[in-house]
């Protein structure tokens, strides 16, 4: 029987931070100090309060310093701007994310082009979603990042390969693809959530990207055999045999594609820990870049 692998971003993910974890150890014991990463949640979004505690709490088991500051969701957009003014300023934080969805009175555009270019470690600004196609990138949007970190890891083929991704937001699926294109040297497909006959394109993938949430969008159907898997979605799907009401899913049948995939990475435990590990990544960089000033971003 052929071989399916697996790609555990759980476990890269904790490599990942052992290795930052020794970086901050060797800074403090040259007489520097821990990166400080800043987190601004607004409102009281379920999914989102769940992922800026897990960041918060990455950056505690990493040594990083974190801040974490919740509004609530009736917050003037005037007033969070000038809180994130305030965050590019202060001297003591060396990158901050806004998570994101903001309530629909506050233009994430706005938001997202307040943030300065060298404290946005999840790489959001127009900046650095243009430095990604030059050859010194700035801050890398995170889950791109993450997928590209992953599959380096498991020592996956890009160049000249097949990828093709489905979705394409501004947080993701645009940037995935140019990441694919040019750090990994792939022919690159960009599918919409609306493309007609999806399963057209998606056959033809050596690499398949899914970053639409839409549970089960990716049936065995609409995959060839050997292909590799990343799915990006993570959906609360109703399940009444959990406690909390539902299970999460990502956008791909899991247990049917497994079948004929070479690699594939599982919801929760695939490329959920690479954003919080790229995050720390991107974290550790500004800081170094601030405090040694050995590079530009
Ligand atoms: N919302 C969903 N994913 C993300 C992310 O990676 N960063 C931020 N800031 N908000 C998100």
């Amino acid at each position: 029987m052929k071989k399916m692998t697996i790609l555990d971003g759980k476990k890269i993910a904790s490599d990942i931070e052992n290795e930052i974890s020794l970086e901050v150890q060797q800074l403090l014991s040259r007489g520097g100090r821990a990166p400080h990463l800043a987190a601004i949640l607004v409102g009281d979004d379920g999914p989102s309060l769940t992922y800026v505690d897990n960041k918060v709490k990455a950056c505690k088991r990493v040594g990083f310093e974190s801040t974490l500051m919740k509004f609530s969701s009736t917050m003037a957009e005037e007033k969070l701007l000038k809180e994130i003014v305030r965050f590019n300023e202060d001297e003591d934080i060396d990158g901050f994310i806004v998570q994101l969805p903001l309530p629909a009175h506050i233009s994430e555009e706005k938001v997202i082009e307040t943030i300065a270019p060298e404290k946005d470690v999840d790489g959001f600004t127009n900046q650095n979603y243009g430095r990604i196609i030059s050859p010194h990138h700035g801050l890398l949007p995170a889950t791109p990042y993450g997928v590209m970190e992953l599959l380096r890891r498991y020592k996956i083929p890009t160049k000249g390969k097949h990828a093709v991704v489905v979705g394409h937001s501004r947080v993701v699926g645009a940037p995935m693809g140019l990441l694919l294109a040019h750090e990994g040297q792939a022919t690159v497909t960009q599918c919409h959530i609306d493309t007609h006959d999806l399963g057209y394109f998606t056959r033809q993938a050596d690499i398949l990207c899914v970053a639409v949430g839409k549970p089960n969008l990716i049936t065995a159907d609409m995959v060839k055999e050997g292909v590799v898997v990343v799915d990006v979605g993570i959906n609360r799907v109703e399940d009444a045999t959990k406690k909390r009401g539902y299970r999460l899913a990502g956008d791909v049948n899991f247990d049917e594609v497994a079948k004929k995939a070479s690699f594939i990475t599982p919801v929760p435990g695939g490329v959920g820990p690479m954003t919080i590990a790229s995050l720390l990544l991107n974290t550790l960089h500004a800081s170094k870049v601030r405090t040694e000033g050995n590079n530009k971003l």
